[in-house]
């Protein structure tokens, strides 16, 4: 009962799948799963009450990180493959303890994220309600109990329906992915188009606000502050991973892989470099709405029509990635699941549907039940702390790797092993400190559990047991 006992690289897990993804196409998927609520929303929270306009300088810290990460992510995705994704490479690579402890807290990073999302999603939702129709929904209906309300209605609704979909097998529905994506870019550039300028270079000053400590003791802005709104606004990156898992579609992985994930990477830091510029250049950040921050400036701007028009394409988009995030946490528990490590009916697929509805319905109650109890920024620091886990993990196994299978065919190669994976878990482990104390207690209250279940559970069940 070794802990560090290895799957088998399956040689045939990279056949069969049509090779038909470009490195365009790649890059597009990419972009497809990383523009959502971070952008559309955090962006708001982690301007006005930790970075002011030095939120650039955020986004630049996040995206970094992610830069090293990503190189990782190429050269696992490359010779490993599958689906599973970070926890198939650490199963193979590293052993089943590991691989455990990055599929727990991956089902944490994709079903929390969906909630933070839909958080955003509601947010976006009222704005279209009262710029549209003038229809403005009550507070109480709208935030948390730690907001002041009781609870987030409409956050709850999306992700009821979104279950419903995905019971009834929306998969199709992520491939709209390619119109969405130009929705949401056409969105983000009309922004930058009509706000540009509107910038007043003043609102930049003082680019980084003295630092304050508030009534309950919480510091805010100074350069602790860029770090805070850093580790805060890495979800706006989340998503660049998915490129990884699409590695048996490309028709030149080695070369197309790597372009994908930095290529989609890239523009989106470029972009949200460029918009949270713009927002705290027309809106002082004091006064950025939280909500939805990117379509109020609009509003502020007196430009009314583009408010709505903004608010609409960013819900478009904004559903999108939960859709995506949603999906991917019913695939990782599948696997996790075939694997022995969770119980087999739990991912039972239903035979009419031909979708694990006992699945997606009980996390879907989870999921809409944290969407309509906490507030945005809370629910997303959980979910980047997990993230971040991740990702030092994933560049720890490029290393591990490189020593216990040297051999392994690997179509891209991180360049300077083991320095550059080293640098990216260092960023990792910055990040990750730079969140509160309490994110931690949730933290690691969940990995306790995990570790009780893997104890307890999944190392008897394994399916390497009986191999
Ligand atoms: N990066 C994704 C978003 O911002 C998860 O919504």
């Amino acid at each position: 009962m070794n802990l560090f006992r290895t799957k088998p690289i399956d040689p045939n897990a990279n056949t069969g799948l049509k090779r038909t993804l470009t490195a365009l196409d790649l890059t597009l998927l990419g972009i497809g799963a990383i523009i959502g609520t971070g952008i559309f929303v955090l962006t708001g929270v982690a301007a006005a009450e930790h970075a002011g306009p030095a939120i650039v300088l955020s986004f630049i810290i996040s995206g970094t990180a992610c830069a090293f990460a990503a190189l990782c992510y190429a050269e696992l995705s490359g010779a490993v493959g599958g689906a599973g994704s970070a926890y198939g490479y650490a199963y193979v690579g590293i052993g089943e303890f590991v691989a455990w402890i990055i599929g727990w807290d991956l089902i944490l990073e994709y079903g929390v994220a969906t909630s933070t999302v839909a958080i955003g999603w509601s947010g976006y939702f009222a704005k279209i309600l009262s710029s549209f129709f003038g229809i403005e929904l009550p507070h109480a209906l709208t935030a948390a109990p730690m907001e002041g309300g009781i609870c987030n209605l409409p956050a709850i609704l999306i992700v009821l329906m979104l279950s419903g979909l995905l019971c009834w097998g929306v998969k199709e529905a992520a491939r709209f992915n390619g119109a969405m994506v130009m929705v949401k870019l056409v969105t983000i550039l009309a922004f930058i188009a009509i706000a540009g300028p509107h910038v007043d270079p003043a609102n930049w000053h003082p680019f980084i606000p003295e630092q304050v400590i508030d009534a309950d003791g919480n510091s805010h802005f100074g350069f602790a502050g860029v770090t805070t709104a850093a580790a805060l606004i890495f979800f706006a990156y989340i998503g660049f991973d998915a490129v990884s898992t699409a590695g048996e579609e490309a028709v030149k992985p080695q070369r197309d892989l790597p372009i994908g994930i930095l290529a989609s990477l890239g523009i989106c830091t470029v972009l949200y470099i460029i918009v949270s510029g713009i927002l705290t250049g027309v809106v002082p950040y004091t006064q950025i709405d939280i909500k939805a921050p990117i379509a109020a400036a609009m509003g502020t701007l007196g430009i009314g029509w583009a408010q709505g028009m903004i608010a609409t394409g960013a819900i478009f988009g904004i559903t999108t990635v939960m859709l995506v995030l949603y999906y991917a946490l019913t695939r990782i528990v599948l696997a996790m699941s075939r694997d022995g490590l969770l119980p087999a009916p739990m991912a039972a697929v239903h035979p009419k549907t031909q979708t694990p509805v006992k699945l997606i319905l009980a996390s879907g109650v989870v999921i809409a039940l944290i969407a309509g109890f906490f507030p945005i920024g809370k629910v997303a620091e959980l979910v980047n702390l997990g993230t971040l886990g991740a990702f030092f993990l994933v560049c720890l196994s490029v290393i591990i790797l490189r020593k216990t299978k040297p051999d392994l065919k690997r179509p891209f190669r991180t360049p300077w092993v083991p320095l550059l994976p080293l640098i990216g878990m260092g960023f990792c482990a910055w990040l990750m400190a730079s969140l509160p104390a309490l994110t931690w207690i949730a933290f690691a209250i969940w990995m306790s559990i995990g570790l009780v279940i893997y104890f307890t559970y999944s190392r008897h069940h394994s399916a390497i047991n009986s191999a």
